[in-house]
């Protein structure tokens, strides 16, 4: 029987090319997505779309259970909704701290305690977290998304111990940078970096420069579902994928360095220093 897996946040990026990447491979895919008008998935006859916000736990719930009644199994979970909120934490509203958690770190955990009754039954199964190279270092002005992916990436280490006698692997796939609308549509800022009566403005703009300057970099989506294949089927018990020459030429840097002195040249890479 062709396997299963369940996928967040498919409208574009990753999650859309996990989706094509999976289904050409002979699996049933349960794509979900905010709003099912967006999908592209016509030409794919083995994927089902389903409406999911990961915010609303409700749904979550009746999601997971309603697509495994549809596919029969639920063999992987890739946790790839999330989005970035970038700026000086000082000016960051409740509101946006709230929601950038919501997304990035609760809807994972709803979505994984969902799943977990389905694999613990079948007694197998693979979650991928989808987290970032900004789960294993930190850049400046993106201390909250930060704070959500090295939490997700703890997170994820300790289940992978407590999941192991069940016969499920808990597995990282830490990204560098990737060309998606992650840095367009979906990013949100807690300040305008033009409005230079905020006091953070030219930190601000020096990062979103030297993050513009490094997009020839970037993977593309791809790239980075190839590597997700990769998690789901190698059948290994490895916990990290770090996905993308620059996420892996950058933590091979940082740990082959002082953190101080990591922390200087970081500075200076990002325009804040002689
Ligand atoms: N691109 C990068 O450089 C990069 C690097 C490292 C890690 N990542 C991670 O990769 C993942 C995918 O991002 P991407 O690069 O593919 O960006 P993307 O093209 O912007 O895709 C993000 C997806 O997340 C969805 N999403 C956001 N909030 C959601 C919610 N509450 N419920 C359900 N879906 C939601 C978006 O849906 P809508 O269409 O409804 O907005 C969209 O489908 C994210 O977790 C991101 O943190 C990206």
């Amino acid at each position: 029987m062709a396997k299963t897996v369940f996928i967040t946040g498919t409208s574009t990026g990753i999650g859309a090319a996990c989706v094509r990447l999976f289904a050409q491979h002979g699996w049933q895919v349960a794509a979900t997505m905010r709003n099912p008008a967006d999908a592209k998935f016509d030409d794919l006859p083995s994927v089902r779309v389903y409406a999911l916000d990961v915010t609303d736990g409700a749904a979550v719930t009746r999601v997971i259970a309603q697509a495994h009644q549809d596919f029969g199994s639920l063999d992987v979970l890739v946790n790839n909704a999330g989005y970035g909120l970038v700026g000086p934490f000082e000016a960051a509203t409740d509101a946006q701290i709230q929601t950038q958690f919501a997304t990035n770190v609760f809807g994972v955990f709803a979505v994984t305690r969902a799943a977990l009754p389905f694999m613990r039954a079948q007694k197998s199964g693979v979650i991928i977290n989808i987290t970032s190279v900004g789960g294993r270092t930190a850049f400046p002005m993106n201390s909250l998304y930060h704070a959500t992916k090295f939490g997700l990436d703890g997170f994820s280490e300790s289940l992978w111990f407590e999941l192991a006698p069940f016969g499920i692997q808990v597995k990282v796939v830490a990204p560098g940078g990737v060309a998606t609308d992650f840095a367009t549509r979906s990013l949100q800022m807690t300040i305008d970096p033009a409005d230079d009566s905020n006091p953070y403005a030219g930190q601000v703009r020096s990062v979103l420069n030297a993050f513009s300057s490094r997009s020839g970099n970037a993977s593309t989506a791809e790239q980075i579902a190839e590597v997700i294949y990769t998690a789901a089927t190698d059948g290994s018990s490895q916990l990290r994928y770090i996905a993308g020459a620059d996420a892996q030429q950058v933590l091979g840097a940082k740990a082959n360095m002082t953190d101080e002195a990591y922390l200087a040249m970081t500075q200076k890479n990002f325009g804040l220093a002689e």
